[in-house]
Parts: C-alpha cells; structure tokens; sequence
C-alpha cells in the first residue's frame, strides 16, 4: 500500500531569525512560501533537507515548462550542451549521448524514451529563474536545472542520486514511487544505472505544478503517464576524494603546498645500485618526508572552494557583446536599465575575497554593491547611479560587461 505523502502544518508562525533580511528578490528564509508547501525555507531546510522526501502539491501552481517540448529538442542538438536519451523500448534500456539532430529523435508518438538535457538554466533565462527561487540554499551547492521530456511510459528507471534534487513537474503527469531502501546494488548488465531490487514504499502522481524532494540515496522511479515534462534543480556533493584531488591541484599549482620553498629533491648520498628498476626505500622515504610537510590553512580551503565552485563547467562559454558600448556609453545606458550577472555567471564570496567565474580577487573596500550583485544577480538602475561616481566600481563592471559576465537590463 503507498504510504500517505509526508504532511506537515502548513502555515506555521516563522520562527525569529537572527540572520540578515535577504536582499530583494532573493526567497526569505522565515517567509512561508507555496514552493516549500506553506513552510518557511529555515523549516524545510530544519526537516527536510538531506533528510527524508517531501512531497508538495501545487508548490508552483500554474507552471508551464521554461522551455517548450521543440525549444528542449533544439537545445539538445547544440553542441556545448549535455543531453542523453533514454528509450526502453521492447523492454531493453538503452542510452545515447548527445547532442541530438531533432530527426534523430524518436517520433512523439512513440512510447517509453525520454529525453534529458542539462544545464538549461545556461541557456535560457526562464529556466535561471526558476532556479532562482531555490536560492534559499547556497549557491555553491546548486548544480543546474536539468528538463526532462518523455513520452507515454518514458523514464530513466528505478535508480538513485548522489545528490539532492528537487522534481518539479511542468508538464503532464508524471507516477513517481520511492522507497530508502539499503539495497543499492546495480544492475550490471545495463548502459545506465537501474537498481537490482527496488522496493518502492510510496507513490504518487505528480501533476503540473506539483513537487518532490528527494535527499541523496532514496531509490526513486519516475514514469510518464502521457507525454510529460520534469524540470529537476540538483544540487552538487562533491566526494571527498575529488575535493582532495581539487584541493591538493589547487594548493600545488598556486605553490602553495611548500609555502614557497619548492626546494629540488636532492639525493647526493644515492650508492650505485646494482637493480636499477628497483625503486630506492630512501627515495620513497624522503618524498614521505616531503609530503608531511604540506601545509594549509582555512584561507587556502576558502580560497580553493571559491574558485573550483565558480569555475565554468567545461562546456559553458561567454559571449561578450559582438559590439561592446565604451565605458561612458555603458555607464549612459545601465544608469537606465541596471545590470545583471548573465545567466551562466557564478559569482561568490567570503570575508576576504570575491570568486567571479573561477577567478578570485580581493574584495574591493567599497565592498557592499558587490555582495548585493552576488546575491541579487542584478544592481538596479537606482543602485548604479549611485555607484556610477566610483570610477574604479563603473571601470569594473564594463570590464565585467565586455567579457560577456555581466548584461544590460534587469533581474532575469
Ligand atoms: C527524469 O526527469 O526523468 C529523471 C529525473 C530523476 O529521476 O533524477
Ligand atoms: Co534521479
């Protein structure tokens, strides 16, 4: 029998918060919003997040897919974009790589496959800002808004993620059953990750509108009923291997493992040796020794983070303006129409520094407009005038503008 959905008391009293009011625009951490099914995102974040599903109805009510069914088909023919498609049909999974020629695609009215594209929130400004009302949780834990299109019957399988996941559904139904199994072994016979054994524990029918979050683990299945649309906001987990593998890249390419005394291995008392293949217990020991002496502190950690998680995905390129306005021009026409960050801009900070798109700088002393554009993705025009007296702040954001990571025009 499927379990009822978790419940919860709706429209409770948000508890006082000591944190900072948010910036505008930005979702308030103790505003009970529709989104969250009437809690407050600090209550959501207390009982949920990373902890067990929750099942919201009508968290977006009237939603339509940020992308149509042929704008997601075309996307999934661009290069620099990552699409898979899943088919099943005959009862066999199957899985391409794309990108896709829409021909490529199997008709629409062909039953059981779906089609899954990444990264549509890099492409289209609609799909930003749907990722934008999950801004309650850090940015440098969001990943990216993947859609999903699948005919009657189409779904990945029952599988499970490493990572959190919030599944919005845009268009049609979608039957979606999980369960926390402990079970997590893989079929090995499969081109895709599909559970062994599932055991689902609760069900539901999603409709447009309707929302589930699913934490890392929770086994999952999720079949189209009809022709359907998925949007999914993911967030990232890095492993501990890869961040000590980034780390330790990180602090060896800014020479910071040795602080700045890259001395040469030395070994002036190596005897002759009559096995040369054979690698020297003292060499092996001296490089322990080296090794031990790596060193780091939590600036390097800030540092390191901030730029690896504001670095641009592999295929994400900027395209600066074909005629870029001068300085004054741009100064004339943000002064009307604010600016924003372009969509594909990560931009993060801690107390020291700011981490534009991988790069890190020291935050400027007239610091405060910097973290609003952080947080907000955009300066209003109000704001720029005022700022616009700083030359070395209107010296930045053309710069910024002329790379193609900032834009004309306000909030996307
Ligand atoms: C889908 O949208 O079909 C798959 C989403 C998921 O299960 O992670
Ligand atoms: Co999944």
């Amino acid at each position: 029998m499927p379990k009822r959905p978790s419940d919860h008391p709706a429209g409770q009293r948000a508890t006082p918060s000591r944190m900072p009011a948010p910036a505008s625009g930005l979702p308030s951490p103790d505003q009970p919003t529709p989104l969250l099914g009437g809690l407050t995102p600090t209550q959501f974040m207390r009982r949920y997040w990373q902890k067990k599903p929750f099942l919201i109805r009508q968290a977006v009510p009237g939603i339509a897919s940020p992308v149509t069914r042929d704008e997601l088909f075309k996307l999934a023919g661009n290069d620099d974009v990552e699409s898979r498609l899943v088919t099943h049909f005959r009862r066999r999974w199957k899985l391409d790589h794309g990108p896709f020629d829409t021909t490529a695609l199997p008709r629409t009215a062909q039953r059981d496959w779906t089609l899954l594209v990444q990264g549509v929130d890099l492409h289209d400004d609609r799909a930003r800002a749907l990722l934008n009302r999950f801004r309650f949780v850090p940015d440098a834990r969001l990943d990216d808004l993947m859609i999903s299109y699948a005919t009657d019957g189409g779904g990945v399988g029952p599988h499970f993620d490493s990572y959190d996941v919030f599944l919005l559904q845009v268009h049609g139904k979608r039957h979606w059953r999980i369960g926390a199994q402990r079970d997590l072994s893989l079929r090995e016979d499969l081109p895709l990750k599909v559970l062994a054994h599932f055991e689902p524990e609760e069900e539901w029918i999603l409709e447009p509108g309707d929302m589930l979050y699913l934490p890392p683990h929770i086994a999952h299945d999720g079949i189209a009923i009809g022709e359907c649309m998925t949007c999914s906001v993911g967030f990232r987990a890095p492993s501990a291997s890869e961040l000590a593998a980034q780390f330790l890249y990180y602090l060896a390419e800014r020479g910071g493992a040795h602080r700045g005394q890259d001395a040469l291995y030395s070994d002036p008392k190596q005897p002759a040796v009559s096995e040369p293949a054979q690698l020297p217990a003292a060499l092996v020991e001296r490089v322990g020794a080296i090794l031990t002496k790596i060193r780091w502190n939590q600036a390097d950690v800030s540092g390191f983070l901030g730029a690896w998680l504001s670095e641009p995905k592999s295929n994400v390129v900027f395209e600066p303006p074909t005629r870029p306005l001068n300085e004054a021009a741009f100064v004339n026409r943000a002064s009307h129409d604010g600016v924003r960050l372009h969509r594909k801009t990560v931009l993060l900070y801690d107390i020291h520094s700011y981490f534009l798109n991988g790069e890190e700088n020291s935050l400027p002393s007239s610091k405060k407009w910097l973290l609003d554009l952080a947080n907000c993705r955009a300066l209003s025009a109000k704001r720029f005038v005022t700022l616009s007296h700083d030359s070395s702040v209107t010296a930045l954001l053309h710069e910024w503008y002329c790379a193609g990571w900032i834009e004309l025009g306000g909030l996307a």
